[in-house]
């Protein structure tokens, strides 16, 4: 057996759970309905319902023979409203396809409404002991911190490759208390924030650990599309002196100064004249730059403008006049920066 698995089921019978509802039994009726309705709901939130559930519907016929409403009744305030569907709908399958009798085969309980890979394991190991690893969420977790598997968990490349090493840590007996380990471990000591690795059973061989990187893991799932945004900066040039703007002392570039900023569509004449005071003409615009930040991506349109009349009065703190060459060696950020190094070309 590996080190993995011993550990783990030692530590499983000490501190592990061992007297939740759906548990020392071997019905595979009991423990389906309690992992249908833990797939989705955290444990405190089951224990009410489960009972009540398995007092109206005691065994497969019985929940097979209820109308839907009945069982969506049962379930009303659980969420997910698509695993009651399922559960029922299988309910009717068990009784006309396997004869009422919970299927044993593998394969054959994942045909089942709703019973996915890992539910079924689950519901293998604990109701016919049979060695099938499952893999959720939190075993995703402590399997990507042990072996540091680096993206994001459920990407599919990224899965196989956990379930491959899920079924290589299986052991050869003991499954109850080793599929019980690996949920209460995920759920009670290798949490997603402030994992207690002190008191680990696998602290060590965790690779994560050793490394010190556990809090990097696992993998967020990427951001489907970088949020883009668009802003207009506005270059106000008298003479060799451009305006600039201090930032906000939050946010991006907070601090920095910057050239005043405007949406794309306005008319910066005008708008110019009603912010500052200040007369201008608009010169060509300036190429079309993007900035990078972690979390969206800025695309800018510089766009120069030439003030006509030279006693403005800009007195505000926050503002400030000053010479291009000045400006380039003054707190700003990178793409105005670049700006101000075009205009000197
Ligand atoms: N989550 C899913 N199945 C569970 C079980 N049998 N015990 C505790 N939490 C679980
Ligand atoms: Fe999770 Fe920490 Fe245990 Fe590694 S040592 S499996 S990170 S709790």
């Amino acid at each position: 057996m590996s080190d993995f698995s011993s550990s783990l089921i030692t530590w499983q019978k000490v501190h592990g759970r061992h007297d939740l509802p759906w548990q020392n039994t071997i019905d595979p009726y009991a423990i389906w309905v309690s992992e249908i309705m833990l797939q989705q709901t955290q444990v405190a939130a089951v224990i009410g319902y489960y009972s009540k559930f398995i007092q109206r519907f005691p065994d497969i016929a019985t929940l097979a023979k209820a109308t839907q409403e009945e069982v969506l009744q049962h379930w009303s305030g659980l969420g997910y409203y698509s695993r009651a569907r399922n559960l029922h709908k299988a309910a009717v399958t068990i009784m006309e396809v396997h004869s009422g009798k919970f299927p044993e085969d593998f394969d054959t309980i994942q045909t089942l409404s709703g019973i996915g890979r890992s539910t079924a394991a689950a519901i293998a190991s604990f109701a016919f002991n049979q060695i099938q690893t499952i893999l959720d969420g939190n075993v995703k977790r402590v399997l990507a911190r042990h072996f540091l598997v680096e993206g994001w968990p459920s990407h599919p490349k990224i899965e196989k490759e956990l379930w491959a090493r899920a079924e290589n840590l299986l052991p050869e007996q003991q499954m109850v208390a080793y599929t019980q380990g690996l949920m209460d471990l995920g759920a009670t000591l290798c949490t997603r924030s402030k994992p207690k690795c002190d008191s680990c059973p696998l602290i060590n061989t965790c690779e994560a650990h050793k490394q010190q990187r556990v809090h990097q893991l696992p993998t967020p799932k990427p951001r489907k599309t970088i949020p883009e945004k668009h802003t207009t900066m506005l270059i106000l040039m008298r003479g060799d002196e451009v305006m600039l703007e201090r930032r906000p002392p939050t946010g991006i570039w907070g601090g920095l100064w910057s050239f005043p900023e405007a949406e794309n569509a306005e008319n910066f004449v005008d708008l110019a004249f009603a912010r500052f005071g200040i007369s201008t003409k608009a010169a060509e615009a300036l190429p079309r730059l993007s900035h990078a930040f972690t979390h969206f991506k800025l695309h800018i349109q510089p766009q120069p403008l030439i003030v006509l009349i030279n006693e403005t009065k800009i007195s505000e703190a926050g503002y400030r006049w000053i010479n291009v060459d000045d400006a380039i060696c003054a707190a700003i950020p990178t793409p105005v920066r670049k700006i101000l190094q075009s205009l000197k070309d």
